[in-house]
């Protein structure tokens, strides 16, 4: 964030000026509590947000499953003195979970010219100078062959070897090779390839080969180091996971089946997304939780319900059974200690610490459920869960968007989920009245999915394909009117999460938009979304204040930390000029003249991208005169956050 001493923004140090539009805050009592967990973040496998994004794992295609006529991502790699061909092989695998491998087949080459395969990885392989890449391959081969096999990291033209090392020692059974490609002083690119060569005739199987660049922390089967320090940056108190869609999956057989997720990788198979591609599962349930640990929030866990997105159900009673019984060990896989059975399950698999657990939404949007059978799965689920945990909170994923005679009836869910995928100016118009009638007796409020969009079709058309995956700054001015809205109710709209957080922005890459975070393999960027909800997230009370806008389109809202006497106003100005805004604050006896503000603003149309990723970003300034009764101007088409210190 850059740091401006001064600012052309222009504070204007007078009192009572009349006839300006106005914002009033009434710091003397405050409306409520601000929920401490009120900013999180969402996610499911769509966009290439886990294989191809944050799970660093650069083999596209590592267990060769993803197409079953044809091993897509790989081709064979000789010249015009050296022969090869490769084939899928069911014969011999690895095991059952890897039940194909790759057959190499090299007729022809010498030691100058070698033939073998290469991996296009998730649209390219991203090389970075000075860099060690682990390299862990499953093979065997035919008993004439036991190596060397050259393995290195190639650009696209195969004319530029970045790092390169051999493994030897094959045998007629299976064996994991481990090895580091280390690269020199090289330009970052992502134009390279994995090429493994022989450089004599012979036959190897490849039973899985997998590639990784340093991850974050270290962590063994990890995440990428970029995007998990924009994730970090967001502040977020929890995440929801693993879906969205990914966890009902298009059929009950592809649910989110979070038993196959864990252990090994080589004995993960994968399994489809509903998105349309496959998933390798290398980024499975204990992943999810890792995840949850990095970024110090926690988790929110949706278990799969019984209902999956081309319409089947399982009845409520003695069928959904089995899916309770998943769901229950799932929880104590999460949160149960070494003397249970699936608590015992993650210590072996390499944490002994219980992870903390206090929401299970059970499901994902089941109003799309035209049976009409969630009442009675949510209960059963509901009270098995209760049963056995009764500090757990349950929610309903019919939430406050949907008309309230299909809630949930039979039994009262902690809180429900609410999705808000909505237009810019549809934000503008519903803000102000957000949540306002609402009973504050009723369950607590998740708003689990929200994003506005500056189109003007919905982010499930097919014409958002056409549209850049990440939104602009009206985006993000719809975002931040509601966000605010959220903040001023958020004694009852207890969490919130944007929704979908990640995107590959490559051809092909996503499903889906607009989309908070983009990346190629070697750059990410954060949308001007991103950057609201990053100024949303870190300045931010304890105390609900209340608030009113008179004479103005200017939307906000103001909370205050009531260790410290910071006051965060966060204002959004939607229109085309700038405004003079009158700031009342009543209830205080003074307040320090200096302050700070962040200003997100722009044209309405600017966004970021790859190559100008940092187009629109917040900017840190200083503000000064600031009293009781003061005037900020606010740019056109603004964010604004103010931290002022009441004395
Ligand atoms: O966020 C994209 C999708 O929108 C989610 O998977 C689903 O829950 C919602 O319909």
């Amino acid at each position: 964030m850059k740091k401006l001493l001064t600012t052309w923004l222009g504070i204007l140090s007078v009192s009572g000026f009349a006839g300006l539009p106005t914002f009033t805050i009434d710091a003397g009592q405050p409306l409520g509590k601000v929920s401490p967990k009120l900013y999180g973040l969402m996610t499911e496998e769509i966009n290439h947000s886990y294989d191809g994004g944050l799970y660093a794992e650069l083999i596209q295609n590592r267990a060769f499953l993803d197409n079953a006529a044809t091993p897509v991502h790989w081709s064979v790699v000789n010249d015009e003195s050296s022969a090869a061909s490769i084939a899928l092989d069911s014969v011999n695998p690895f095991n059952d979970q890897l039940a194909i491998s790759l057959r190499l087949t090299v007729a022809q080459a010498d030691k100058k010219h070698g033939a073998g395969v290469a991996n296009d990885g998730y649209w390219g392989i991203p090389v970075q100078p000075k860099t060690s890449y682990r390299a862990s391959i499953l093979a065997r081969a035919e008993a004439d062959f036991s190596g060397p096999v050259t393995v290195s990291l190639v650009s696209e033209d195969g004319r530029t070897v970045y790092a390169t090392g051999n493994i030897s020692k094959l045998t007629k059974a299976w064996k994991k090779f481990e090895l580091i490609l280390k690269t020199g002083k090289v330009a970052p690119t992502t134009q390279a390839r994995l090429v493994i060569t022989l450089d004599r005739p012979g036959t190897v199987w490849f039973g899985m080969v997998s590639l990784f660049p340093p991850t974050w922390n270290d962590q063994p089967n990890g995440f990428r180091k970029d995007l998990m320090q924009m994730l970090v940056d967001l502040n977020p108190k929890f995440l929801r996971f693993p879906g969205g869609n990914y966890v009902e999956g298009d059929t009950v057989e592809t649910r989110f089946e979070w038993k196959k997720t864990i252990g090994p990788i080589e004995e993960r198979h994968g399994h489809p997304c509903p998105w349309g591609y496959r998933s390798t599962d290398g980024l499975g349930l204990l992943e999810f939780l890792k995840w949850c640990e990095a970024m110090r929030a926690e988790p929110v866990l949706a278990v799969y319900a019984g209902y999956s997105l081309k319409g089947a159900h399982v009845n409520p009673g003695a069928d959904l059974e089995p899916f309770v019984q998943e769901a229950l060990e799932e929880i104590e896989y999460v949160m149960g200690d070494q003397h249970t059975k699936w608590g015992a399950q993650r210590v072996k698999d390499g944490h002994p610490a219980p992870f903390r657990l206090n929401y299970v939404e059970i499901g994902n949007e089941d109003w799309f459920d035209k049976s009409k059978s969630y009442d009675g799965r949510f209960a059963q689920f509901h009270d098995a869960i209760k049963a056995k945990y009764p500090q757990l909170k349950t929610i309903s994923t019919i939430g406050d968007d949907q008309p309230k005679a299909s809630w949930v009836k039979s039994r009262k869910p902690d809180m429900i989920d609410g999705h808000y995928y909505r237009s810019a100016e549809e934000f503008l118009r519903m803000s102000p009245g957000y949540a306002k009638g609402y009973d504050r007796n009723g369950p607590e409020i998740f708003v689990g999915e929200w994003a506005a969009y500056e189109t003007s079709f919905p982010p499930w058309d097919k014409l958002s394909q056409k549209e850049p995956p990440t939104p602009n700054l009206t985006a993000a001015i719809g975002d931040s009117v509601f966000m605010a809205a959220m903040e001023r109710n958020s004694d009852l709209i207890k969490m919130q999460c944007y929704a979908p957080l990640l995107v590959n922005v490559n051809p092909g890459g996503r499903q889906w938009r607009p989309n908070m975070v983009g990346y190629d393999a070697l750059s990410a960027y954060g949308s001007p979304s991103y950057y609201a909800f990053q100024m949303f997230s870190r300045n931010v009370g304890d105390e609900i204040l209340s608030t009113a806008s008179v004479e103005t389109s200017i939307q906000g809202s103001a909370t205050r930390d009531s260790r410290t006497g910071d006051i965060f106003i966060k204002l959004v100005n939607p229109q085309a000029n700038a405004v003079p805004l009158n700031i009342q604050i009543n209830g205080v006896a003074s307040l320090a003249s200096k302050g700070s503000a962040i200003t997100l603003a722009g044209n309405p149309d600017d966004s970021n991208s790859i190559t100008q990723p940092k187009n629109v970003i917040p900017l840190a300034t200083t503000t000064r005169g600031v009293k009781p009764d003061f005037t900020y101007t606010l740019p056109p088409h603004s964010i604004v956050v103010l931290k002022l210190k009441a004395r």
